[in-house]
This record gives C-alpha cells, structure tokens and sequence, in this order.
C-alpha cells in the first residue's frame, strides 16, 4: 500500500573491523542543542558507528552543569540557557545506549581549560609578561594540592554521571611559554629537578590525574602529546588508550605507540572539521589504518578510529550536512573487510545511503550531481 516498505526476508551476517568507531563532536566552540545531538545519534547508528566522543568544554565555554561546582557553568557557559544539565546528559546517553552508543566525555585539561577558571578560582596559572606582570592566565597550575583536590571531586562526579568505562583527559596543546613565565612555578620545577623541561611537569601532572581516573575505576584517553613527552611514556598507566591527531608521520606514531604496548585511536586522517572542494571522502575513504610496520600484536593494539568535527566553524545550522556523507565513508572503513577498497564502488553505495540517510531526515550533502 502508499508509504509502505516491503523487503524480501533476508538473514545477515555481520560484524565490525575494529570495535571502536568513533565521531567526535565539540561543543565548547559551539552550543549544540540536545535534539541536535540526538540526531546527530541517529546518523551515527545508520553509519554503523558506536562511539560519541564528546569534548564537552574547553577554552571557550564551560557548559557542563556540574553538581559539585555549579558555578563552572554558572560562569563558564556562554549563557545560563547553553548549559548541559544533568537532565540532558542523562537523555543524551539514554538515547545513545538504546542505538548500541556509548558516550566518552572529554574533560581536556591541563590546557584548553580558560573556561573552568571562570567559575574555579586558584585554578589556573597565572601568566607573567617580561616585565613580570600578571597578563591573562594559562594552563591549570599543576604545581598547587588544591588543583588535584579539585580534580578529584569534579571527576568522581564525571565518573558517576557518565557510565562508560572510559573518560577522555585530553592532555594536548599545552602552553608552556606560560607556565615558565610563572616565578612560583619556575621555583617548583626547579625543587622537581625538571630542569627546564617542561614536558616533564605536563608529566607530572597527567600521572596524578590518570591516578585519579584510576582509582575511580575508568580507563583514560589521552591525546598523543601525552605518548609524545617521551618522559611520560614510563609513567602512563598500562590501558592509557592513546589518540593519533597530528597528520604528520601517523603511521611512525602508529608504530611507535603500539611498539609500547599501548591501545590506539587514529584520527589524523579524519578531521572532517577541514573542508575542501570535491569529494574529499575518498581521501578518507582510502585509509587503511593498519598500513603501518608492525607485528600482529601491534595491529590488535588499534581499537579503530574516529572522525573528528571541531566545533570553531560548525554548529546546528551546519553540522549535519558536513558530517555526513563524509563520514559515512569513515564508517565503512572502520566497520568493513579491509579488502573492500573499490572507489567506484563504494560511490555508488555511498550515493545511496545518502539518499536514504535524506529520507529518513537527516541533511547529509551530495556527493556529486544527481538526485534522490
Ligand atoms: C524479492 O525477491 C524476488 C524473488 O527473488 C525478487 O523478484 C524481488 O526483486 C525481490 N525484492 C526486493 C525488494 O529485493
Ligand atoms: C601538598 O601535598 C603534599 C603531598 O601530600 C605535601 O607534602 C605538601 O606539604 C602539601 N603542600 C601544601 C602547601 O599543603
Ligand atoms: C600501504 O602503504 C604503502 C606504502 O606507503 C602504499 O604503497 C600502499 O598503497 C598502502 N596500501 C594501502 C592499502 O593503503
């Protein structure tokens, strides 16, 4: 009959690459309304993915309404109305588990934090110009027990309100300039024997926290800076899960990270936030993450990957016809045969799904001329 659909009885025998598959969405840079969230849920279960990864605050606005701390969003948001309140956390997860989701919250620190220290006095470093004045503030001050009280408190918080197993710590593009502007931390390197190396109080500072994160029974992500401050690598926990973003050398890092037994998410090739002209999802289309000189047990070390769209230029009005088809095609790549690799292929698929993704009402763009 009209608006019915018929399908011939059909058994299907499934199942993913890798087991994490991951869209990444910032709403720091921009508020993202929870029904555009939702939906943004909806696409990703039609694209096979089962990771959120949500960088929920940074520099800019802080609008996760925190129990502990209220006045982090209080102060931190860009308005009382852009705010995440339990209420919405709770319904965005929900949602998600119901299409087979988990949600990773990301509370990058110790930089990306200049909202935080709207609301959280004594938290952030204080930056000294060369005429040591105070100018503006950096990075969360690493050095003060306070920091680590507050840490502490504001994650068994996180770790209760949000179930999965994991919690992303950031850890990436940290200003040091900053911190080795600041006398009192100029001192507390020196009384750490630092030297002037200030990858090593970075150092310092995430193993206190993965401790944190550690005794709260989750498992970390981090940045691949955190890898990087080779100092580090002694100290990370065995499990610290570690994010590829540098598209420089990914496949070295690729092999570096897993030569030190640690998991991996890749998303170098995958920041979709980058827009070009013409069809730019072959490029990630064509992406074989396991394309790097290693062992088998490395090659199990890659969990999968994750496209990432940073919220400087998107929000709900464009979101969803950036996202997707694009990553669409990230999707497949994670979830099918490594095999499967035919361009013309899979353009002709892809050009299907996105008129069914159309249908279904999400405004995923052409992949070229035609129609649905
Ligand atoms: C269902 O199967 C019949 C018989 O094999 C075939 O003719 C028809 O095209 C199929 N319909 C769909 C929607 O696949
Ligand atoms: C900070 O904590 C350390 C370790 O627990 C302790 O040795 C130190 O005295 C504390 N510093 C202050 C200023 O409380
Ligand atoms: C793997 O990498 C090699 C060397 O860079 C390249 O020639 C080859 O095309 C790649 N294969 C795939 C499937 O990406």
């Amino acid at each position: 009959s009209f608006g019915a659909f018929t399908i011939n009885e059909s058994s299907i025998v499934d199942s993913p690459r890798f087991p994490y598959r991951g869209i990444l969405i910032d709403t720091s840079r921009h508020y993202l309304s929870v029904k555009t969230i939702l939906k943004t849920l909806d696409a990703m279960a039609f694209n096979k993915f089962n990771v959120l990864h949500w960088h929920i605050v940074d520099d800019q606005s802080f609008p996760y309404q925190s129990t502990t701390f209220p006045q982090l969003s209080n102060k931190g948001s860009y308005s009382p109305s852009h705010v995440y309140t339990p209420n919405d956390v709770h319904m965005v997860i929900e949602y998600a588990r119901l299409r087979g989701i988990r949600i990773i919250p990301e509370f990058d620190s110790p930089g990306h934090t200049e909202s935080w220290g709207k609301g959280q006095k004594n938290l952030l470093t204080a930056c000294y110009s060369p005429e040591q004045r105070i100018q503006g503030v950096g990075p969360i001050n690493p050095t003060l027990n306070t920091t680590y009280a507050f840490l502490t408190s504001i994650f068994t918080e996180v770790s209760k309100v949000f179930p999965d197993q994991f919690i992303h710590l950031g850890g990436d593009e940290v200003n040091f300039e900053c911190w080795a502007s600041n006398p009192k931390i100029q001192n507390f390197m020196k009384k750490k024997g630092f030297g002037e190396d200030y990858t090593k109080l970075q150092s310092f500072y995430m193993l206190k926290l993965m401790n944190i994160i550690a005794s709260l029974n989750k498992v970390p992500i981090v940045w691949q800076e955190v890898f990087d401050n080779k100092a580090q690598v002694r100290i990370l926990i065995p499990g610290t899960v570690i994010q590829v973003w540098k598209d420089v050398n990914y496949f070295e890092e690729l092999r570096l990270i897993t030569a030190a037994g640690f998991p991996v998410i890749l998303s170098a090739p995958w920041y979709l936030d980058w827009i070009s002209y013409g069809q730019d999802w072959r490029k990630y289309y064509t992406v074989e993450p396991l394309n790097f000189s290693g062992t088998e047990k490395q090659k199990k070390l890659i969990l999968g990957g994750e496209a990432c769209l940073w919220g400087e230029y998107v929000d709900a009005t464009n979101l969803t016809p950036r996202l997707w088809p694009r990553a669409s095609a990230v999707g497949e790549r994670l979830w099918s045969r490594g095999d499967i690799r035919d361009l013309g292929d899979a353009y002709a698929r892809l050009t299907r799904h996105r008129c069914r993704m159309v249908k279904r009402g999400i405004e995923a763009e052409p992949l070229f001329t035609g129609y649905c």
